[in-house]
């Protein structure tokens, strides 16, 4: 039976919120730390632990059929393979990034500067787009260390935490793109493959809606649950259900993290008590 290989980053920002992912569409493996390709025990997928930067040849290849990486290589690499999913993960930016104590008055900085970077084609790209003349110093890992060795003036990297910026003296200036985990997919796929594609993205969609959604549970007058429900739009056909008490009721249903946390002091204002917040393992729709 044909398998679908899945590319997965072997260590890195990546990997830990992939294995998670994987984990929580309920597919089971065995992961030691020095194999390089797995085997599913309940779904058909291989999986192959690789370096990001590999992946989008790797797909284009159909040496994995799809795989998960940051939207920032998947730009820079720019091969024909399809996005199929985004994933919410393992948010970051492509910046460029000076010594902190120099002046920074514009794009203009970079004129006849040299920059170190392992994204030389978006680099590039902005440079021209900007009309602005610089080197740039292809370097494949620890980019930020270039400007205190000497090797460049600056650097555009991946920025996450900025952390790594703030070790090296470095202050992000400009932002060239925003970036996210993504699914990418070999444009070729036999039927049998897409099919199996089709469900581990149904689990996929699945996880995802589950973390962006809590089940919520509260007691309000009976009175108020109009008011409550125009509070939550995301709330639809709420369950009611009446307590010992006379007037009041207990009201359960879905709403958006995000609705939540916005309107609580709202919730309370029109009467809700015993607000309990609940995450939800899986939501199928
Ligand atoms: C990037 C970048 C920094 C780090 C920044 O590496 O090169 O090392 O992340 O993160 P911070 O802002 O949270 O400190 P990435 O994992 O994208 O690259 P790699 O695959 O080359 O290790
Ligand atoms: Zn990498």
């Amino acid at each position: 039976m044909n398998r679908l290989k899945i590319a997965i980053q072997k260590s890195g920002r990546l990997s830990e919120n992939s294995h998670r992912l994987l984990e929580e569409c309920g597919i089971k493996f065995s992961n030691g730390t020095s194999v390089l390709k797995t085997s599913a025990r309940n779904f058909p997928v291989d999986i192959l632990f690789l370096r990001d930067d590999d992946i989008p040849q790797y797909v284009e290849q159909q040496v994995a059929d799809i795989g998960i990486l940051g939207e920032n290589m998947v730009f820079e690499k720019n091969k024909d393979v399809e996005v199929l999913e985004q994933l919410g993960f393992a948010a970051c930016r492509l910046s460029l990034a000076i010594p902190r104590e120099d002046v920074f008055a514009g794009p203009e900085y970079f004129n006849n500067r040299k920059i170190a970077t392992s994204y030389p084609r978006l680099l590039s790209q902005y440079l021209s787009e900007n009309n602005i003349t610089a080197q740039i110093e292809e370097i494949s890992g620890s980019v930020e260390i270039a400007p205190g060795i000497g090797l460049a003036d600056a650097v555009c990297d991946i920025v996450s935490s900025g952390s790594t910026l703030l070790t090296n003296g470095l202050r992000e200036v400009i932002t060239i793109l925003k970036s996210q985990a993504v699914i990418i997919g070999n444009k070729n796929l036999d039927d049998e493959k897409r099919s199996i594609l089709e469900k581990f993205l149904f689990r996929i969609r699945s996880v995802k809606k589950s973390r962006e959604n809590k089940y919520i549970l509260l007691n309000a007058p009976e009175k108020a649950i109009g008011e409550i429900c125009k509070i939550l739009p995301g709330m639809k056909s709420p369950t009611i259900l009446p307590l010992v008490e006379k007037g009041w009721c207990s009201l359960h249903s879905v709403v958006r993290e995000d609705d939540f946390w916005e309107r609580i002091d709202q919730l309370k204002a029109a009467g809700a008590e015993g607000i309990l917040v609940i995450p939800i393992e899986k939501m199928i729709i």
